[in-house]
């Protein structure tokens, strides 16, 4: 059956627990899918995995920054799917910034958690896609990723990376048939963003995964959502230094 979001897929959701990506997993189920979840937290996958009923396939709790577990876990995943049609990593590290800023290990552990971890997933889904001729390769990132600014950019720069190693990904799987999504977030109110003030620019994550099943399903391959994040962070960007460090809601802490 197709629906507005596309045909059922077999789909892997490496984050699962993240609540974005429990809003995607729920669409994908509606849709048909046949899903394999992985999640660290054992306890949250398991409710998510109870919520969803027969769509799941197989499920298994990892932290991604065990990077020798990413392979096996990859093969495990397309084994109990009967193959893979796409993949999200959907996991990320805010982290404290103060404390980054202050202790490298601390900061080494928001750069693996967002960019080295993805890479060590993203090796094996690589390599499968490209043999096979086909698939969708998805990772969220973030507009923090678009610009640096001292609230965030430990995190901002390990997302940066991991837009860029998918655009180079992208450009390599292009021509045998592979599609690689940057799906660039702005803020959307979950656990990460807990505490933080909100705004009129703020996502809804109901929609935000609504977008990223959408954009998945077809050619969005630099996707921003919600969308108007697409011209605000095309105006920051271009915003030259000497005005950038006017406006303190943006270089300010
Ligand atoms: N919310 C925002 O404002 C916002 C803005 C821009 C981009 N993003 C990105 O959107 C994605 C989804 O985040 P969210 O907003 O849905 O936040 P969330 O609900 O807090 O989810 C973050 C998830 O990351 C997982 N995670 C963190 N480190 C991990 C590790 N080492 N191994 C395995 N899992 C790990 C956590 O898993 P467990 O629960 O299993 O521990 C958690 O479920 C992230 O990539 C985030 O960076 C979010």
């Amino acid at each position: 059956m197709t629906t507005r979001l596309g045909s059922p897929r077999r789909t892997l959701i490496l984050g699962a627990n993240s609540a974005i990506a429990a809003e995607v997993a729920a669409l994908c189920a509606a849709r048909g899918d046949r899903l394999f979840l992985v999640g660290r937290d054992p306890h949250k996958l398991q409710a998510l995995v109870a919520s969803l009923g027969q769509a799941v396939v197989g499920h298994a709790a990892v932290d991604f920054t065990d990077f020798a577990a990413a392979e096996p876990l990859v093969q495990r995943a397309i084994a109990s799917l009967g193959g893979l049609d796409q993949a999200l990593i959907a996991h990320g590290l805010l982290g404290d910034q103060d404390r980054s800023e202050q202790d490298v290990a601390y900061a080494r552990q928001i750069v693996d958690a967002n960019f080295t971890s993805a890479v060590a997933l993203l090796l094996p889904l690589a390599t499968y896609c490209e043999r096979q001729g086909h698939g969708h390769l998805a990772a969220i990132t973030s507009v923090a990723g678009d610009r640096g600014r001292p609230r965030n950019y430990t995190y901002g720069a390990s997302k940066r990376a991991l837009s860029c190693y998918l655009e180079g990904l992208r450009s390599r799987l292009f021509h045998r048939g592979v599609r690689v999504h940057d799906i660039k977030l702005g803020p959307v109110p979950t656990p990460m963003s807990a505490g933080h003030p909100q705004n009129v620019l703020w996502g809804e994550k109901r929609a935000v995964a609504r977008g990223i099943v959408r954009a998945m399903a077809g050619r969005r391959l630099r996707v921003y959502l919600p969308r108007h994040w697409r011209l605000v962070m095309a105006i920051v960007r271009v915003l030259p230094e000497w005005l950038f460090q006017r406006f303190r809601f943006l270089a300010g802490r």
